[in-house]
């Protein structure tokens, strides 16, 4: 901690890839359509993690606040989660990407979980590029989780309420073995965090920028990286 010089790319990169609803709507075609397009630029933008140095890439699919839209747009939306994973699973797991999930599973519908445990067990020993895929994730839905398991924790003995701290409780979140983002982007124009790996982004960088997700190029996450590589982060320390 404490590095104020130049940076190189960031180690982890987390995006909320927003704007598929008004992507589609600007071509006249359904909101899905958009998410659709919105799934290709993904296997791009993973695609291009390992020439831009970036290890680790969590992105929001699906929030804990997104079952509050339609019918037709949530079990849409379901069902291209199970393609994709299946469809991707080949290509996944030959370029060495590592898949994880995030978020409560409970309320996902049992084919696609069994799809995402597959999916983590297949990959799980690639070390190239680690991809966390936010599914049905809240941040603060994750903190009251975590919350619940520590206090079990408590309750059977086990652990010390005096001995909690920040690390202890981080034990406990869906993201425990990853490294906290470096940088976290939002696309479509947006400037909130929406519940995005609240606890994990405390001294993330964060990028919010115009373009809709679906146009959402490889080129212009490199440039944006790039610009990421001249700021500073200070983690609270004065500038010596
Ligand atoms: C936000 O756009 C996007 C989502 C809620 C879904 C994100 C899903 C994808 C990019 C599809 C594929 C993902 C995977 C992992 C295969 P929005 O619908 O809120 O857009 P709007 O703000 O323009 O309405």
């Amino acid at each position: 901690m404490g590095n104020r010089t130049e940076q190189s790319a960031p180690e982890h990169v987390a995006i909320i890839m927003d704007g598929n609803g008004r992507w589609a709507q600007a071509r006249g075609k359904p909101r899905l359509f958009g998410h659709h397009a919105g799934a290709r630029r993904v296997r791009e933008i993973v695609e291009s993690c390992p020439d831009l140095g970036v290890k680790y890439l969590t992105i929001f699919a699906f929030s804990t606040e997104n079952w509050k839209r339609t019918q037709t747009e949530v079990s849409g939306l379901m069902k291209l989660f199970k393609r994709y994973l299946m469809s991707e699973t080949k290509e996944l797991v030959s370029s060495g990407v590592c898949v994880r999930f995030i978020g409560d599973r409970i309320k996902l519908d049992e084919t696609l979980v069994a799809l995402m445990d597959d999916l983590e067990l297949l990959t799980c020993n690639n070390d190239k590029v680690h991809l966390t895929i936010a599914l049905n994730y809240g941040g603060r839905d994750e903190v009251a989780r975590a919350t619940k398991r520590l206090a079990r924790e408590v309750a059977a003995g086990r652990i010390d309420p005096e001995d909690v701290d920040d690390e202890t409780l981080a034990r406990f979140l869906d993201t425990y073995v990853l490294p906290d983002p470096d940088l976290v982007i939002r696309t479509s124009g947006e400037a909130r965090i929406s519940n995005f790996l609240l606890w994990q982004s405390a001294y993330a960088e964060y990028k919010f920028i115009d373009t809709l997700w679906p146009d959402f190029t490889r080129d212009e996450f490199a440039s944006v990286l790039a610009n990421y590589s001249t700021r500073e982060r200070r983690y609270g320390a004065v500038p010596g």
